[in-house]
């Protein structure tokens, strides 16, 4: 049988070189210039940046497909330049046994666009064992604070269940807060009443619960005193790098999201640690404009992102206060190293999971996005939306065209086949 072969023609690398990209069999095969294939694909005047992997998205579906399902949440991940999404297990239920885990696989590996990992959830009744045979991508987010859907973890408890982690030599992800009694009707309640100084606290006692061989990743940091206290990899979001509570009003719950929003004076010295920052991911969380709209104290945190983080991230870059190589480490190739799973890139053998960029950002709009979520807190600030996606050198995403292909799942490192069928047969070159 003769290769598929593709080339991408003229893409500008993020050095600022110019080649062309040789694809075969859903893999790179060289990065160079003067070669000559059937199939081509013209990348004049566009950035080819490898695919994201956003290893912390809420993709919702199940009896939350009102929010979100896992075709909507990776058409939203395509369209943004994200190619493999992580979701988390604090679903309606939450992913604690291996029936509810590979249920949740059946249901992505039938409807999502892009490749997906599952993670599972953590708490003392939790089948820690069974879910790591089942796949399990990473343990987490593990909630040391209670959030959406997800019931909190004693810290009498966590020690043993990071012992139990340690001993699988899975990753381990963490929800760290501390919360205090007080009544959260604002934006500035709320910041105070789940503040960085105890998010800080919490990542320091966690921390020093460590097991030494605990691989283990702080999600979502809110201030810098945090970043500078973790013993493990950091995490930051979009919208703690773009958004401030002051830029909403005082009870506009679009802006109401666990760790919360915090100064503008906190979001800019954010940027300042951006040497610091292992991983950006989006923590994707889709809740409806309507459920944001109400009583502000009855609102749900979250703030639907996977769509905007890369977008955002490359017209920042075009503005020149962050390099590509450093947002690519970030977004790309540090996640794929905490999950242990292969990343893309342009080193021959690597997957070609890709994004064309255009070399001009231009003001986001709501109505363009594809989350059922329907919004955005990032109206009007400028990015740059991919214009072709491809996953394993076939396009996925062309100006608002999907192809019919299912992403492939990726287990984590203690699956073993159980000879369900919904092991997506790509599964075994990932
Ligand atoms: O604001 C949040 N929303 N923080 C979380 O930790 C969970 C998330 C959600 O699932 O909606
Ligand atoms: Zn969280």
């Amino acid at each position: 049988m003769q290769k598929r072969e593709l080339l991408l023609k003229g893409a500008l690398l993020p050095g600022g070189r110019r080649a062309d990209i040789l694809i075969a069999e859903g893999r790179v095969v060289h990065v160079g210039a003067g070669m000559m294939v059937e199939e081509t694909v013209d990348c004049t005047g566009l950035l080819c940046l490898p695919g994201a992997v956003d290893m912390h998205v809420h993709m919702r579906g199940g009896k939350q497909a009102y929010k979100e399902d896992w075709r909507t949440g990776s058409m939203s991940a395509l369209a943004g330049g994200v190619t493999t999404v992580v979701d988390q297990p604090n679903t309606v239920p939450p992913l604690t046994t291996a029936g509810v885990f590979a249920a949740r696989v059946r249901e992505a590996a039938s409807a999502c666009l892009c490749n997906f990992g599952v993670n599972a959830a953590v708490t003392p009744a939790a089948d820690l064992e069974e879910l790591w045979k089942a796949g399990a991508l990473a343990f987490g987010e593990t909630f040391a604070s209670p959030s959406s859907y997800g019931d909190a973890v004693a810290m009498e408890d966590l020690r043993s269940l990071m012992d139990r982690i340690a001993a699988l030599g899975a990753p381990m992800t963490v929800h760290a807060e501390e919360i205090l009694p007080g009544d959260d009707d604002s934006l500035s309640a709320h910041d105070t009443l789940r503040p960085a100084s105890g998010e800080r606290k919490m990542v320091e006692k966690i921390g020093a619960m460590r097991p030494q061989s605990l691989s283990l990743h702080f999600c979502h940091l809110s201030s810098t005193a945090s970043i500078d206290a973790a013993r493990g990899s950091v995490e930051v979001t979009p919208h703690h790098l773009f958004l401030s509570r002051e830029r909403f009003g005082p009870t506009d719950a679009r802006g109401k999201v666990n760790p919360p929003l915090r100064t503008e004076h906190e979001r800019k010295s954010l940027w300042s640690h951006w040497d610091s920052i292992d991983v950006i991911a989006s923590d994707h969380a889709p809740h409806t404009l309507a459920e944001k709209s109400g009583d502000y104290s009855a609102a749900p945190p979250g703030i639907p992102g996977v769509e905007t983080m890369m977008p955002l991230l490359v017209a920042e870059a075009y503005r020149g206060t962050i390099t590509l190589e450093s947002l690519l480490e970030k977004t790309v190739y540090a996640p794929a190293r905490i999950l242990g799973i292969s990343a893309p890139g342009f080193r021959k053998g690597c997957r070609a999971d890709f994004a064309l960029y255009p070399k001009e950002a231009s003001p986001i709009k709501a109505e363009h996005l594809h989350s059922k979520a329907g919004w955005t807190p990032y109206e009007g600030m400028d990015a740059a939306f991919p214009v072709i996606v491809f996953i394993g050198g076939n396009i996925a995403f062309q100006k608002e065209e999907y192809a019919a292909r299912r992403g492939a799942w990726l287990p984590g490192h203690g699956y073993i086949c159980s000879g369900d069928t919904y092991v997506h047969a790509d599964t075994a070159h990932l």
